[in-house]
C-alpha cells in the first residue's frame, strides 16, 4: 500500500485541473475541492470508477452518492426538474444545496451512484474549482465526502491525504473549504404526498429554503450515521423496499433449482436452466460491485420466482455487496 506522501497533489491552475480531468476520464479517483468539504470524485457514468469510491472509503454499505454538475442543463437532463427545483436552483445554485429528484430513465449515470434507487441526489457546487473540474471532465461527477468510512468529512487537502493517501489518484489542492459543513440535502422527489423533506441539515439554512419555497419543510427523522454518510430515508423502510427485487432471493447458493435465475460470481458457474448473469467471471469484487444493481434489475425483469445468488466473499467490497444482497433477500411485509 502506498503512503500518504505519494498521493499526487495538483495545483488548482489550468494544468492541474486538466490533469485531474484526465484522471477522471480514465476512471480514476480525484479528491475535489468544494465549498463545503472535499469530495472523492469519480466519473458518475463509469460504474467501475464509482465502485472504486466505495473501495477507497472502505464503506461496508452502498449508500447513494451525490452527483455534481457544472451547469443547470445537465441537471435537467439527468433528473425530473419540477418548478420547485427550478426556484431553489435559481436561488441557491451554485452552492451547498443538494436536491433529491427522480432519475430520468434511461440515464447515463450508473445505477451504483444512486444505489439502485429511482431518485438521484444532485448539486452544483459553489466552488469555482469544482465546476471547472466537472466542465473539463465533460461528465457529471459522483462524490461523497473524501474521508474513510466512519471518519469526519475533510475540509483541507491534508485531511484527505491523512484518510485516503495511497488509495486515490490525486488531490486537487484548493486550500481549506470555506463552508466546512456538508450541503443541505432536500428531497423533492415526492412533492405530491410528502412535500419537500429535509434529509440532512447543512450549508443552506432551513429557514432560507422555506422562505424560497413559501412552504414549511418536512423533517425526515432517522438515525444518520456518525460521519453523515447516511441520511434518513424518506419514510421508514423506504430504502429497504427500493433495494428489494420482486423475485425472492436465495443467497449462498451452489446449486440453483430448476427455473431459478442465477446471479453468478467467479469462474465456476453451476449448471442452471434459466437466466444467468455473472457479476464477475474472474472473481473481481470491483467488477461485481459495479454491475450489482443493474444485474439485480435485469434478473428481476425475467420474472422468475426466485433468484439464486452464488456465495460472494465478504472481504473488501464484498462486505457492501453482501449487505445489499442480504437486504434484498430480507422478507418484506
Ligand atoms: O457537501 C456535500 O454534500 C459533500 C460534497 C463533497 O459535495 N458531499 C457529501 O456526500 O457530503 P456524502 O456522500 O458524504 O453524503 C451524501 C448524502 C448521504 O447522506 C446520502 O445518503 C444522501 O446524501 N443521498 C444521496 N443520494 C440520495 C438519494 N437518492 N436519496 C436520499 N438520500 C441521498
Ligand atoms: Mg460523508
Amino acid at each position: 500500500m502506498k503512503s500518504a506522501i505519494d498521493t499526487k497533489r495538483l495545483h488548482c491552475d489550468d494544468t492541474g485541473v486538466a490533469e485531474a480531468a484526465r484522471i477522471l476520464i480514465g476512471g480514476g479517483l480525484v479528491a475535489m475541492p468544494t465549498e463545503t468539504v472535499y469530495g472523492l470524485a469519480a466519473d458518475a457514468t463509469n460504474a467501475i470508477a464509482v465502485a472504486r469510491i466505495f473501495e477507497a472509503k472502505g464503506r461496508p454499505r452502498f449508500n447513494p452518492l451525490i452527483v455534481h454538475v457544472a451547469d443547470l442543463e445537465t441537471a435537467r437532463r439527468l433528473v425530473e426538474f419540477p418548478p420547485e427545483a427550478e426556484k431553489l436552483a435559481a436561488a441557491f445554485w451554485p452552492g451547498p444545496l443538494t436536491m433529491v429528484l427522480r432519475r430520468k430513465d434511461p440515464s447515463p449515470v450508473s445505477d451504483l451512484v444512486s444505489a439502485g434507487l429511482s431518485t438521484l441526489a444532485i448539486r452544483m457546487p459553489g466552488h469555482e474549482a469544482a465546476r471547472r473540474l466537472i466542465a473539463a471532465a465533460g461528465r457529471p461527477l459522483a462524490a461523497p465526502s473524501a474521508n474513510r468510512s466512519g471518519h469526519v468529512s475533510p475540509t483541507t487537502p491534508e485531511h484527505v491525504a491523512f484518510d485516503l493517501g495511497g488509495r486515490i489518484d490525486a488531490i486537487l489542492d484548493a486550500g481549506a473549504a470555506s463552508v466546512g459543513v456538508e450541503s443541505t440535502v432536500l428531497d423533492l422527489s415526492d412533492l405530491d404526498t410528502t412535500g419537500p423533506a429535509l434529509l440532512r441539515p447543512g450549508g443552506i439554512a432551513r429557514a432560507d429554503l422555506e422562505a424560497c419555497l413559501g412552504a414549511p419543510l418536512t423533517v425526515a427523522a432517522g438515525d444518520a450515521e456518525a460521519d453523515g454518510d447516511a441520511v434518513a430515508p424518506r419514510s421508514p423502510g423506504q430504502l429497504a423496499s427500493h433495494y428489494a427485487p420482486r423475485s425472492r432471493l436465495r443467497l449462498g447458493v451452489d446449486e440453483p433449482e430448476p427455473g431459478e435465475a442465477l446471479l453468478a460470481f467467479g469462474p465456476r458457474v453451476p449448471p442452471h436452466t434459466s437466466a444467468m448473469i455473472n457479476l464477475s467471471p474472474s472473481g473481481n469484487l470491483l467488477e461485481a460491485a459495479a454491475g450489482l444493481f443493474s444485474a439485480l434489475r435485469a434478473l428481476d425483469a425475467e420474472g422468475c420466482r426466485s433468484i439464486a445468488v452464488m456465495p460472494i466473499p465478504a472481504e473488501g467490497l464484498g462486505e457492501a455487496i453482501n449487505d445489499r444482497l442480504l437486504r434484498a433477500a430480507a422478507p418484506r411485509s
